[in-house]
């Protein structure tokens, strides 16, 4: 199992700022993780919210079931040392995924907090940054 973790705003992907994140919408993000999943014999569970704790639980309980994420922590990526400390604490693999490519934005988005202590990154490929990044784990799954 493969949990795809998403933070703040982008239950609104399809109406949020459409020249940077494209059309399709959250549900067209879940369902593609969904197949991606079934392609690669994983099962995957998409989740997303806007609150910082309820992110950092979803965290600490990947470490304990010591289960690989995906995660695109949104704007948290730039500023929250929570995230940060409870990405540190992983079990498994954690791929940090961005839809957009920061580092072509604006200054403060090429600050990530949390890319030091995840596995890899995968930035600016659209919603294939998704299936890149589970495409990374079932292979690291696969190497065990
Ligand atoms: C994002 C990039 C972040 O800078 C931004 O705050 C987001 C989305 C992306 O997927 O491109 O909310 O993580």
């Amino acid at each position: 199992m493969i949990l795809v973790l998403n933070g703040p705003n982008l239950r609104r992907l399809g109406t949020r700022e459409p020249d940077v994140y494209g059309a399709e919408t959250f549900d067209d993000l879940a369902e593609l993780c969904r197949t991606t999943g079934e392609k690669l014999g994983e099962q995957v569970e998409v989740r997303q919210t806007d609150d910082e704790a309820e992110l950092v639980g979803w965290l600490h309980e990947a470490a304990d079931r010591r289960l690989p994420v995906v995660l695109n922590p949104a704007a948290f990526t730039h500023y929250s040392y929570a995230v940060r400390d409870a990405i540190a604490q992983r079990t498994a693999p954690l791929v940090e995924v961005h839809i957009s490519n920061p580092a072509a934005r604006e200054e403060f988005r090429h600050t990530s907090v949390v890319a030091a202590v995840a596995t890899g990154t995968i930035a600016g490929f659209g919603l294939q940054s998704y299936v890149l990044a589970l495409h990374a784990i079932a292979e690291m799954n696969s190497e065990k």
